[in-house]
C-alpha cells in the first residue's frame, strides 16, 4: 500500500518544489518523510535548505541590481542552522529582542545589516543593540524614542532611528495578525509622526535615518502596501521641507505564502510597483528595507507526527496525532488552515476507507486540533505530515500538559542534520526547584 496516491483528496504539497511525492513517498529534497519520522521519532519539524535559498533567491531575483536590504523577520524561525543559512544568502535581519540579537550574533551575522523592531524594548536591550552596531532601531513610540536618547546618550553613542508609523491601512488579513490600523499597538499614527520627527531630530543621542511600516502579516493583495507607500511617501515630502531627510524606507514584511488556494504576491510583483512609485516620486535614491518572514521560510518546512488513534464517534472522526497545539499553535490561536498528506499514502484494494478527520492532538483542551474536516485514509501508526510549518512553527512552541518541544532537522539534498535536539524531561524541570 505504498502507491502513489490516486485519491483526489490527497493534495500536492503546498507551495514548495523541494516537498514531493517519489516512489510513492514524501520527501523533503532527496530523504524520504516516513524515513525521517521513522529514524528520529515523532512530532518533528523538517526543513529543506534549498527551500530556504529558492525562497530567498526569488527576492533576490526580484531586487535585481536595486538598492534593498532584506531583514529576515526571524521571529517566524529562529533556528540557528536557518539563520545562518540567511547570512551566508547576504540577509540581514529584522529582530524584536535581545534574545533575537543574541541568536543572530551567535549565528555570525552582520549586525549593520540588523534593524530593531518592536514596541517593548528595555533599556539591557537598547544597551545590547547599541554595543553591537545595529542598522537601526524602529522606534515605536514617543516614550521609546526618549528612552533609547538617553541609554545612547549615557554610552556616548548616537542610535540610528527609524519611526515606525502607522498607516491606518487594511491590510485585508486575520484580525490577529493585521498590524496596520488604527486600533493596533504598533507604530507612531502617521498625523503624529511629523511632530515625532521634529523631537527625534532635536534629541540628543538619535540619528534619524529612516521610516519604517509593518501593516500585517499573510497579505496577499499588492495595495495594502501601495497605500501605505503612498502615505509615507507623503511624509517623507513633508519631513523634507522640514530639513528632515531620511536615507531609507521599510515596508516590513507580510507578504503571504500558499497555505491551501491563496495566490501568494510574488516579491518581483510588489517590488516592480514599490519602484515605480518611489521612481513616480522623485525617491528612487531611498535604500529599500523589508522584513520577510513567513513568505521565506513557511512553505520550507512540515512537521511530521504519528496518528496514534483513529476514534469514531457519532459526531466526528477524530485522528489522534502525537503532536498538539503546543507543537504547532497557528490552528488553535488562528484557526489557521494547514495542509495535511499522509507521508505514504494509502491506496488500492487494501487501503482503508477515506474519512472525513479531524487531525488532534493529545493536549486536554478542546482547541487542541491541527486540522478539521480532511478527507484521508489512515491508519493507525503512520505518519502524516502537516504541511506550510516552517513559519511561526517551532518558534510559538511550548510545553504545556509537560510535553516536550519537537527535534528539528534539516535536510540537504540526500543527507539530513539535526538543528535541535528533541528535549528531555531534563529539559523540562530544568530551573525549577522544590522548597526545603
Ligand atoms: N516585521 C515586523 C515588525 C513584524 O511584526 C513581523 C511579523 C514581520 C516583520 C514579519 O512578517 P511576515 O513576513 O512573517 O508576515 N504568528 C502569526 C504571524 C505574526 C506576525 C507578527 N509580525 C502567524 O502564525 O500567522
Amino acid at each position: 500500500m505504498t502507491a502513489q496516491a490516486t485519491d483526489s483528496s490527497i493534495h500536492t504539497p503546498a507551495g514548495s518544489p523541494h516537498f514531493h511525492f517519489k516512489d510513492g513517498a514524501l520527501h523533503a529534497e532527496a530523504v524520504s518523510l516516513q524515513k525521517l519520522g521513522q529514524d528520529l521519532g515523532t512530532p518533528l519539524y523538517v526543513y529543506s535548505r534549498a527551500a530556504l535559498a529558492t525562497a530567498f533567491n526569488a527576492y533576490k531575483e526580484a531586487i535585481g541590481t536595486r538598492d534593498v536590504l532584506v531583514c529576515f523577520g526571524m521571529k517566524a524561525n529562529s533556528n540557528l542552522a536557518v539563520l545562518k543559512e540567511f547570512a551566508r544568502l547576504g540577509s540581514g535581519f529584522d529582530i524584536v529582542s535581545g534574545g533575537e540579537l543574541a541568536r543572530v550574533l551567535a549565528a555570525g551575522a552582520n549586525p549593520s545589516k540588523v534593524v530593531f523592531s518592536g514596541v517593548g524594548k528595555q533599556v539591557w536591550e537598547m544597551r545590547a543593540a547599541l554595543d553591537a552596531g545595529v542598522k537601526c532601531f524602529n522606534v515605536e513610540s514617543i516614550p521609546e524614542l526618549k528612552r533609547l536618547s538617553a541609554v545612547a546618550t549615557e554610552m556616548g553613542q548616537s542610535a540610528a532611528v527609524s519611526l515606525r508609523v502607522n498607516p491606518d491601512v487594511d491590510a485585508k488579513t486575520h484580525p490577529y495578525i493585521s498590524t496596520g490600523l488604527k486600533e493596533n499597538k504598533f507604530g507612531i499614527a502617521i498625523e503624529e509622526a511629523p511632530a515625532a520627527y521634529a523631537l527625534a531630530a532635536s534629541l540628543p543621542g538619535i540619528s534619524v535615518v529612516g521610516v519604517d511600516c509593518h501593516i500585517g502579516s499573510q497579505i496577499t493583495e499588492v495595495d495594502p502596501y501601495l497605500d501605505a507607500l503612498d502615505k509615507l511617501l507623503k511624509l517623507i515630502d513633508e519631513l523634507k521641507t522640514k530639513g528632515i531627510i531620511l536615507k531609507h524606507l521599510d515596508i516590513g514584511g507580510g507578504l503571504g505564502i500558499k497555505y491551501d488556494d491563496e495566490t501568494p504576491l510574488a516579491p518581483k510583483v510588489l517590488l516592480d510597483k514599490v519602484f515605480a512609485q518611489l521612481q513616480a516620486r522623485g525617491y528612487a535614491e531611498l535604500q529599500l528595507v523589508m522584513e520577510p518572514g513567513r513568505s521565506l521560510v513557511g512553505n520550507a518546512g512540515v512537521m511530521l507526527t504519528t496518528v496514534q488513534y483513529l476514534k469514531h464517534t457519532e459526531a466526528r472522526n477524530f485522528a489522534i496525532v502525537d503532536a498538539a497545539m503546543n507543537d504547532l499553535m497557528r490552528p488553535a490561536l488562528y484557526e489557521a488552515w494547514h495542509g495535511v498528506l499522509p507521508v505514504v499514502p494509502n491506496s488500492g484494494a487494501n487501503a482503508p476507507a477515506t474519512t472525513l478527520y479531524d487531525v488532534v492532538g493529545p493536549v486536554c483542551e478542546s482547541a487542541d486540533w491541527l486540522a478539521r474536516g480532511r478527507q484521508m485514509a489512515l491508519n493507525e501508526g503512520e505518519i502524516i505530515a502537516i504541511e506550510s510549518a516552517g513559519a511561526y512553527g517551532f518558534v510559538m512552541a511550548g510545553n504545556y500538559n509537560s510535553r516536550t518541544r519537537p527535534a528539528e532537522v534539516m535536510v540537504d539534498g540526500d543527507k539530513y542534520h539535526v538543528i535541535r535536539q528533541r528535549e528531555t524531561f531534563e529539559d523540562l524541570i530544568r530551573g525549577e526547584s522544590c522548597l526545603p
